[in-house]
């Protein structure tokens, strides 16, 4: 028999005991409860969550790039997709089509200059046609607000440009340059050539598109400004690169190491993913026509 005292605390115990038996078997019921009451919820409102999260996206993104004190752009073929301009590596890729070897690489111009010329005539129409997407426009207007100080791009198309920005670097060339495989002669076709492959007006040889092909080093000043440009922002926005072709893909890594936010615009995921501190998995032109009409607000 106990005393009361005693009774009081085999009570006690027993509540305590009751509890921890009884509240884990409530805990358990709680998450249970809560997650099929959750999981219903999420699918009942998907696509308000899924609308949320994505609201969320553009303003974190503006409230970054607002805040920013030097930012700076690194696109590559995926800003250009919305355009009609085909992206190199993936499914639908141009490399999935066509072998890079042949048709950009100057072992492959050596042997078959024609087909090359024809192969970048097909490239040029194409790039005639095609118009800036809200991506391209959005920049411009960044770099018209001061905001946006220069754009590093892989992309030859000139859309940056036709879309009105003014600080591009081009670090793979443009389609419209040509130089001559002999002479110094160099100068920018407005159309694609009649007859291929043309030649040099100074010297007769046969002219190249004055663009990086696979095996060649880049371009000097291009290559040392965009290093300068990307150890000097605070916030880079890495837009439409698979990021695995050499050096540029170097560019969004020299920013991380020098502290700089990394955003990437990507609806795939690639090796920049890794670094990167903003993951948009949106395609440019989409995503950043709703970074326009935010923007409007501090016009
Ligand atoms: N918006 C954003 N990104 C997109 C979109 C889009 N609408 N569509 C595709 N992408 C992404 C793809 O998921 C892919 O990661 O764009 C990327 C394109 O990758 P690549 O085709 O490899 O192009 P890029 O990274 O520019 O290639 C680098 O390789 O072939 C050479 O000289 C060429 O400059 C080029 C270099």
């Amino acid at each position: 028999m106990v005393g009361i005292h005693e009774f009081r605390d085999f009570q006690r115990q027993v509540r305590l005991y009751n509890r921890k038996c009884f509240w884990p078997k409530l805990d358990s019921t709680i998450v249970i409860i809560s997650s099929i009451v959750l999981t219903y919820l999420f699918k009942r409102f998907k696509a308000i969550i899924v609308i949320g999260v994505m609201l969320m996206y553009e303003e974190h993104v503006l409230k970054v790039i607002i805040n920013s004190k030097y930012l700076v752009a690194f696109t590559g073929a995926g800003i250009s997709a919305e355009s009609g301009i085909p992206t190199f590596r993936g499914k639908d890729g141009l490399w999935s089509k066509y072998d890079p070897t042949k048709l950009a690489s100057p072992w492959g111009f050596q042997e078959n200059p024609k087909l090359v010329w024809e192969w970048y005539k097909w490239r040029m129409s194409m790039i005639m046609n095609a118009k800036p997407n809200p991506a391209h426009y959005t920049l411009a207007l960044l770099e018209k607000m001061h905001i946006l100080k220069s754009i590093i791009t892989q992309n030859i198309d000139g859309l940056h440009q036709k879309a009105g920005s003014l600080n591009v670097i081009e670090i793979h060339g443009n389609i419209w340059k040509v130089k001559c495989t002999v002479c110094n002669y160099r100068s920018r076709l407005i159309e694609p050539p009649e007859s291929v492959p043309p030649h040099c007006p100074k010297c007769g040889a046969i002219l190249r598109p004055d663009v990086v092909w696979f095996g060649e080093p880049l371009p000097e000043d291009e290559w040392s400004r965009a290093i300068g440009e990307a150890s000097r922002c605070d916030v880079m926005l890495v837009i439409g690169t698979s990021g695995v072709v050499m050096p540029a893909a170097l560019i969004p890594n020299i920013a991380k190491s020098k502290g700089a936010i990394i955003v990437e615009i990507n609806p795939e995921t690639t090796p920049i993913s890794e670094i990167a501190d903003i993951k948009v998995p949106e395609p440019a032109g989409v995503f950043f026509s709703k970074i326009k009409s935010l923007l409007r607000t501090f016009q």
